[in-house]
Parts: structure tokens; sequence; C-alpha cells
């Protein structure tokens, strides 16, 4: 049995086998094939965080998939009022065929995992966000622009960016991150990254000016400045961040054809501009709706690896 806790416990070939599953079940689905493989199973949602994206989209996959989904908010389960990790997480496994969390500390996660009888799938936590991961290279693939890739992730030091490492450094391309002072991402990130990377052959970069990050980028990506748990730091951020948003004068420094990827929610006028939100709708929204169909990969290929 595997959980799906972050990109760093799977193989390249793991990854793209997921993504590829992922691409399947959606040719299938556009064709008005419907995969039933999770029929009579159920997914436990546990969210400790807002969320429009992650909830939709395991809640439709696993409907497609024949499944059942329970959305459970901490303000309704006991975890919220104090009943311990390990007690929720030997409960809810008994009952349910996997089980998806949105949370806080990344230990926490760890700790059901340690405690489940069936697969946990990351759905955001402070250090990682990996499903987004899964969507956004499958976007990538559509697109055109994954072979040779460089990416150019402009902003906040955050789960999305130790994310993006970890992806550059299983799959070999190309990332710069481009930071403010102060907001880099946390070197044990880094060095593990950076070990991956040996392997695979991956070219990571780190520095704080934007517009040297970008320059002849193929894919520029940024996130929101102030993310979930970080809301009394927002003021803050946006005077720190100034000159970090991607506008049209960072994308003129990018390659003449590169696209613009953004997990979502976005902040107009912070990380990025109207305008390029806007000319680049097609893609970005593509990527959203790929968080199903990456997601429904996921959910088979874990199912299938318990046999
Ligand atoms: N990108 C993403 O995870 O969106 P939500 O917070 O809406 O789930
Ligand atoms: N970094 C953001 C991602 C939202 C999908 C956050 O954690 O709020």
């Amino acid at each position: 049995m595997r959980h799906f806790l972050t990109l760093k416990d799977f193989t390249k070939e793991e990854i793209l086998e997921i993504i590829d599953l992922g691409l399947k079940i959606k040719k299938d689905l556009k064709a008005g094939k419907y995969n039933a493989e999770l029929e009579h199973k159920t997914l436990a949602m546990i969210f400790e965080k807002s969320s429009t994206r992650t909830r939709v989209s395991f809640e439709t996959g696993m409907f497609q998939l024949g499944g059942h989904a329970l959305f459970l908010s901490n303000r309704d389960i006991h975890l919220g009022r104090g009943e311990p990790v390990k007690d929720t997480a030997r409960v809810i496994s008994r009952m349910c065929d996997m089980v998806m969390i949105r949370t806080f500390e990344h230990s926490m996660i760890e700790e059901f995992a340690a405690y489940s009888k069936v697969p946990v799938v990351n759905g955001l936590t402070d250090s990682y966000h990996p499903v987004q991961l899964l969507a956004d290279y499958m976007t990538m693939i559509e697109y055109g622009v994954a072979e040779n890739a460089v990416v150019a992730y402009i902003g906040d030091g955050n789960n999305m960016t130790n994310s993006w490492l970890m992806l550059a450094a299983k799959l070999g391309f190309e990332l710069r991150i481009a930071t403010p002072k102060g907001y880099e991402v946390e070197s044990t990130v880094l060095r593990d990254a950076l070990d991956f990377a040996k392997e695979s052959g991956a070219v990571i970069k780190v520095m704080n000016d934007p517009k040297e990050a970008v320059k002849g980028a193929t894919i520029v990506t940024t996130d929101t400045w102030a993310s979930m748990g970080q809301e009394d730091e927002k003021e803050q951020r946006i005077k720190e961040f100034e000159g970090f948003m991607v506008d049209g004068l960072m994308m003129c420094l990018a390659d003449k054809d590169a696209k613009f990827l953004h997990c979502l929610p976005a902040y107009r006028g912070q990380e990025v501009s109207e305008e390029i939100l806007e000319s680049h709708a097609d893609i970005v929204f593509s990527e959203a709706e790929n968080r199903l169909h990456a997601q429904k990969g996921l959910m088979v290929w874990l199912d299938r690896q318990r046999g």
C-alpha cells in the first residue's frame, strides 16, 4: 500500500504513470466512457482549510469512478475538538478505502498515514501540494511544453515552491525560483531536491531577482503571496513582494511562446496582473480542470497498488 504525501517518495516513472493514467481516464470520459474502477469505494476528505478546486475535483472524481466521497470539515468532526489524529486515522481507515487530507502541519498527515490502514493523499499542507503538480505537469504535456521545460517560479517560497522543486528534481527539468529576501524555500527541502537532481539531471537555481529567473523561461508560474494561515501577514507581504508581480513586462523577458501557470486562487494586482491571467486563461483553467483528471488517475493508481 502506498500513500501520496509528497513527490519525494515517488520515482519519475511512477509520477508519469499516474499522469498517463489520468490522461487515459480523461480521454475516455470525453468520449462518454466512464471508468467505474472504484465502485462501492469511499473516499474520506478531511478539510482543515478552505478549498474550491480540491474539494470539487476529489468529490466529482470519486463519483465519476463509481465511488462516494465524504466531506469532513474539522468544524464538524471530533478531530477539530481534540480527538487525537491517531484515533481519527484508525476509525476512518477501518470504514473508508482512501483518505484525502488538507491541513496545516505536514507532520499531521504523516502521523495520520502511520496509523491508517488505507492510502492517505495530501490535499495540501503548509509544506507541500503534490496533487496540484500532477495536474500542472499533465497540463504541460497537453500544451506541448513538458519537453525541455525551463520553469520560472516567481514569488513566495511556500508549499507550491516546494512541490515544484520535487517535481523538477524527480523529472529532471530546469527550475528557477525567485523569491524576495526572507521568503526563500526551506533549506532542507532545497537540499533534498538538489540530491534528487544529481540523479535526474535537473537544473535548479534559487535567486532573489525575478527578471533573471524569467529570462528565456518557457513556463512562468507564481502563487499567492499570503497562503492560508498567513492572512495576518498579507499587508506586510504586499510591501515586501514589490517587483514580484508577473505582469506584461515580466512575461516579455520569457520565451516568446512562454506559458503561464497558476494553481489558483489568484490575486490580481498582487502576484499576477489581470492582463496576464486573462491572456493565459485557457491554460490556467485547463490546469484547474486537470485537477479532476490527474487525481482520478492517482486514486485508481493507489487503489491498484493495494491489489
Ligand atoms: N489550487 C487549489 O488547491 O485550489 P483550492 O484551494 O481551491 O482547493
Ligand atoms: N500556497 C497556497 C496554495 C493554495 C492552493 C496556500 O497554501 O494557501
